[in-house]
């Protein structure tokens, strides 16, 4: 029995502003983020939306497509929770009025816990076959105006369905792991930024990938020359570059490689900035949607979340699974964000932190909305 992705869906913030613009305002030239860090827009949300609504809009094309029959797990994976203790896939539950019978919960390790979920679910579905489970990964990337990591900013979901005979992706059971306890990226429960030793935790990625890569081989990974494409978590886009720079160096004998192993891999990571969890699956969508027909070839993930953990794993590309992709979906999003400039941006960064009950502005064009908070109940409403 094979088990893995059987379909997967992406969303983003309503809004985007160009690094172009940010760039402008620090006086620099902009070639340090375009080429520089490989980014040249960050996608935002609007004030009624969040790491729900977005869920919300990533996941429901795969209901319309696959209905919800069997599907008894949640898992939630998000570094931008937002609640300390009811889980975000509880509200996602709500608001897709799911039945009672499934089992939701959120995952926390920063930008990694996305491919922990992804693992939880091959392990229900390899006990239960006949079950599917919904894997999400939510976030809104943000730091501190003025900091290195401000030009990295972003917000995505990615929603993936696993499920046995799977039409997209087939996961193989090895698994390269690395754990460190770094502090490299972190937030604070007082705060809604993340502080970043930024250039530290370019380093501690690039140990990471090297840990998790020799784990892999250790543990009967498939040889470096099978592998035909690498998706990476992508703070940056660049952050991918450096990664398969290392990669090549220290799986492969020295010589050039025969092929670009991230073609295809970093096209929507550039418009959106990073979305934490849901960079490398945005990664893999990038690879689907922009790529060439790769059926039948083995494609590996290396997933990274600071503090720090790491994970290598590879999965062979579905015959077919090109027929099952949504061409033009996540594009024409991207194409319908609205455009702000700085000081916009700069006035929604600093309103963000909002306390106490309060409406928020209707201004976001998903189906779901956050509504507001009342008695510090979180609303959220379908239109
Ligand atoms: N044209 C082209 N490239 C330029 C440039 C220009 N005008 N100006 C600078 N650059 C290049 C630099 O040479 C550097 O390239 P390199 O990394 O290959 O050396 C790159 O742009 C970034 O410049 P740098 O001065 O290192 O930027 P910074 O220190 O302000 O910020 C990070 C870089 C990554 C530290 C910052 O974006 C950050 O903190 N990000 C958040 C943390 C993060 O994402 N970590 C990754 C692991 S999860």
């Amino acid at each position: 029995m094979s088990i893995g992705i059987h379909d997967i869906s992406a969303a983003t913030g309503s809004l985007v502003f160009p690094l172009a613009d940010l760039a402008d305002h620090q006086g620099i030239d902009v070639g340090k983020y375009h080429r520089g860090i490989g980014q040249t827009e960050m996608s935002l949300t609007t004030e009624d939306e969040d790491i729900v609504t977005m869920a919300a809009r990533a996941v429901a094309p795969i209901i319309e497509r696959h209905g919800t029959d069997g599907i008894r797990t949640i898992v939630f994976a998000t570094e931008s929770g937002v609640d300390q203790s009811k889980s975000a896939g509880v509200f996602l539950h709500g608001v897709l009025g799911l039945p009672n019978n499934v089992r939701v919960v959120e995952l926390k390790e920063a930008c990694y816990s996305a491919t922990a979920a992804l693992q939880f679910a091959l392990g229900i579905v390899a006990r239960r076959p006949g079950e599917r489970v919904l894997v999400i990964a939510s976030d809104v990337a943000r730091y501190e105006l003025e900091s290195s990591g401000e030009a990295t900013q972003g917000a995505a979901a990615v929603a993936m369905l696993v499920s046995e005979d799977p039409s997209v992706l087939e996961i193989e059971p090895v698994s390269g792991l690395w754990t460190d306890d770094v502090m490299d990226f972190w937030r604070p429960n007082d705060r809604s930024t993340a502080l970043v030793d930024g250039r530290y935790s370019v380093q501690v990625y690039l140990e990471a990938l090297e840990g998790a890569w020799n784990d892999y081989r250790e543990g009967g990974g498939a040889d470096y020359s099978t592998i035909s494409r690498v998706c990476y978590h992508q703070p940056f886009t660049r952050m991918a570059a450096k990664a398969q720079q290392r990669l090549d160096r220290i799986a492969t004998d020295g010589s050039a490689p025969e092929v670009d192993r991230l073609d295809g891999t970093t096209q929507y990571n550039a418009r959106i900035g990073n979305s934490y969890t849901a960079s490398i699956y945005l990664a893999f969508l990038s690879l689907l949607d922009n790529g060439p027909d790769l059926a039948g070839e083995r494609i590996g993930f290396f997933s990274y979340g600071s503090g720090a953990v790491g994970e290598f794993f590879a999965g062979t590309l579905v015959s077919g699974y090109k027929e099952q992709l949504r061409a033009g979906h996540l594009d024409g999003m991207l194409e319908e964000r609205r455009l702000i400039g700085y000081e916009d941006y700069r006035l929604r960064h600093i309103a963000f932190d909002r306390v106490g009950d309060f409406a928020t502005a209707d201004e976001s064009t998903g189906d779901v909305r956050f509504a507001g908070v009342t008695e510090h109940k979180r609303l959220y409403e379908r239109r």
